[in-house]
C-alpha cells in the first residue's frame, strides 16, 4: 500500500516509524516531514496542506492509497472530506466530526445533551455578561475561546480578576463567543480510543507535563514530557470512561450523522465522582503519541486503515507490557521567543539500546540537524517499569550536545512518586 503521512512534528516521527515496520507498506512519502521521518520515507516539500485540490491531485498522480493525517488543522479544515471524495481512503475525521476538537461549545452541547460527565458551563457573546457570571460564580473558575487554539485559549483563574481579565482578553482578540466552565479537582489524565462509527477501542493511555520547568512552574507549552500507561487510570476508570464517555460520544456523532472515525483523544479529570470530559482531540497527542507507538506491539499501518475503512470491529490492538517515558528538548526561551538554527550533536549517541530520538521541530543544514522550532527531539525510552524507562531516558538525553537546548529533569513525577 503506497502511504502518505502529513505533518512534520515529533508525533509525525513516532508514526513514521512505527508505520515503516508494517508489512503492508510500499511506497511511503511524508509531507512535509522532518530529518527524522526522512529516514523512513520520501520527504515532499513545497505543497502547503491547506492547498487541497493541490494535495489530491498529487495523491492521484503518486497512486497513494492511504493518507494519514497528523496534525488538527487539516482535519478541521475538511481534508479528509476531499480525499474522500476523491476516493482516497484517509485516518482522521471529517470536518463535521474533527468539531469535536475544533469547536469546544460543540463539545459541551454534545456532552449536555447525551449526559456525558464534564465540567458545567455557560456559554457567552457579550464581556459584560461573561464577567458579570463570573463575579457570580466565583473562582477558580475556567475560562476558554472556542475555535482551534494550538493549545491556548483556556485560563484556569485562580482568583475573580484573572477570570474577568482572561473574558476582556477573548473578546478583545475578536473571539465572539466564550465558555465559562466549573473547575474541577483531580488528576489529569489521556485516554485514546480509535472509533469507526459506533465501534470504540482503546488505544492507550498517557500523562504529559503541561508547564515548561521542573516541579510544574512556569507558562504552559505543548507538552515538556509524556508517559504510557498512566498508572493513575485504573482499569475501572478505564471502562468508566470508555461507557460513560467514549461510546455515548460516537453514539452521538453517529445519531447526528456526522459519524467519526480516526483516532479520539480524550482528556480527562479524575474527579472524586469519576472521570470527567475536559476536551477531546481529533488527533494523537504530542508528544503522547511518542509513547504509544513504541509500546504498541500491532501492524500500525492495518490498524489505520482498518479504521478508515469500516473495519475497525474486526481489529484487536496489540500492547507490549513495558512503560515508556519521553522528555522533550526544547529551545531555551520556549515557549516564549526563542531562537532556532542552532547545531545539535549527539542523536545517535542517544539513541543506542532502543533508545528512540524522534524528531520535532529540526532541520538540516550542512549534513547537520539544527534546531528548528520550540520542542525539537523527543528522547524516549521504553522499560518493564516506568522509572527504568525514565532511566534509561535520561541517560540517553544527557548524550545530547545542545547548549541551546533544555529539558524537565521531572517527567514522570506523578506516577513514580515524586513532587511537584
Ligand atoms: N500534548 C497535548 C496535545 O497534544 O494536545
Amino acid at each position: 500500500m503506497n502511504i502518505l503521512l502529513l505533518g512534520s512534528g515529533g508525533r509525525e516521527h513516532a508514526l513514521a516509524w512505527k508505520l515503516a515496520q508494517s508489512p503492508g507498506l510500499g511506497q511511503f512519502y511524508a509531507m512535509p516531514g522532518n530529518p527524522g521521518i526522512a529516514e523512513h520515507a520520501e520527504l515532499i516539500e513545497g505543497i502547503p496542506l491547506s492547498a487541497h485540490d493541490t494535495l489530491v491531485a498529487w495523491c492521484r498522480d503518486h497512486d497513494i492509497d492511504f493518507v494519514v493525517v497528523g496534525p488538527e488543522a487539516p482535519l478541521v479544515a475538511g481534508l479528509v472530506d476531499r480525499l474522500e471524495a476523491a476516493g482516497i481512503p484517509a485516518f482522521g475525521p471529517t470536518a463535521a466530526a474533527a468539531r469535536l476538537e475544533g469547536s469546544k461549545l460543540f463539545t459541551k452541547e454534545l456532552c449536555r445533551a447525551n449526559g456525558i460527565p464534564t465540567a458545567a458551563f455557560a456559554r457567552f457573546t457579550d464581556a459584560a455578561a461573561a464577567a458579570a457570571y463570573v463575579r457570580q460564580q466565583g473562582a477558580p473558575i475556567v475560562v476558554k475561546a472556542d475555535g482551534l487554539m494550538a493549545g491556548k485559549g483556556v485560563v484556569v483563574a485562580l482568583t475573580v480578576e484573572d477570570a474577568v481579565e482572561a473574558v476582556e482578553q477573548v473578546f478583545a482578540a475578536g473571539g465572539s463567543e466564550i465558555l465559562i466552565e466549573a473547575f474541577m479537582e483531580g488528576e489529569e489524565a489521556s485516554l485514546f480510543a480509535l472509533v469507526d462509527g459506533e465501534t470504540v477501542v482503546l488505544f492507550g493511555s498517557a500523562q504529559d507535563h503541561k508547564r515548561a520547568f521542573d516541579g510544574d512552574l512556569g507558562p504552559n507549552t505543548g507538552g515538556m514530557g509524556a508517559y504510557s500507561p498512566a498508572p493513575v487510570l485504573t482499569p475501572e476508570l478505564e471502562r468508566r470512561a470508555l461507557d460513560e464517555i467514549l461510546i455515548p460520544t460516537a453514539r452521538a456523532m453517529v445519531a447526528a450523522g456526522t459519524p467519526y472515525r480516526g483516532v479520539l483523544y480524550a482528556g480527562l479529570m479524575l474527579t472524586a465522582d469519576g472521570p470527567k470530559l475536559v476536551e477531546y482531540n481529533c488527533r494523537f497527542g504530542d508528544p503522547e503519541c511518542q509513547v504509544l507507538m513504541p509500546r504498541f506491539a500491532g501492524d500500525l499501518l492495518e490498524v489505520l486503515h482498518a479504521t478508515a475503512t469500516g473495519r475497525l470491529a474486526q481489529v484487536t490492538p496489540l500492547w507490549s507490557e513495558d512503560a515508556a517515558l519521553t522528555v522533550v528538548y526544547a529551545s531555551r526561551g520556549y515557549p516564549g521567543p526563542h531562537q532556532i538554527g542552532s547545531p545539535i550533536g549527539g542523536i545517535e549517541a542517544a539513541a543506542q539500546d532502543g533508545v528512540l530520538v524522534f524528531q520535532a521541530g529540526t532541520r538540516r543544514k550542512a549534513g547537520v540537524i539544527v534546531s528548528n522550532g520550540g520542542r525539537v527531539l523527543n528522547v524516549t525510552a521504553t522499560g518493564p517499569t516506568l522509572s527504568a524507562a525514565r532511566d534509561r531516558a535520561y541517560e540517553a538525553i544527557a548524550r545530547i550536545a545542545w547548549p541551546d537546548g533544555f529539558y524537565r529533569t521531572d517527567i514522570g513525577w506523578r506516577a513514580l512518586g515524586g513532587q511537584a
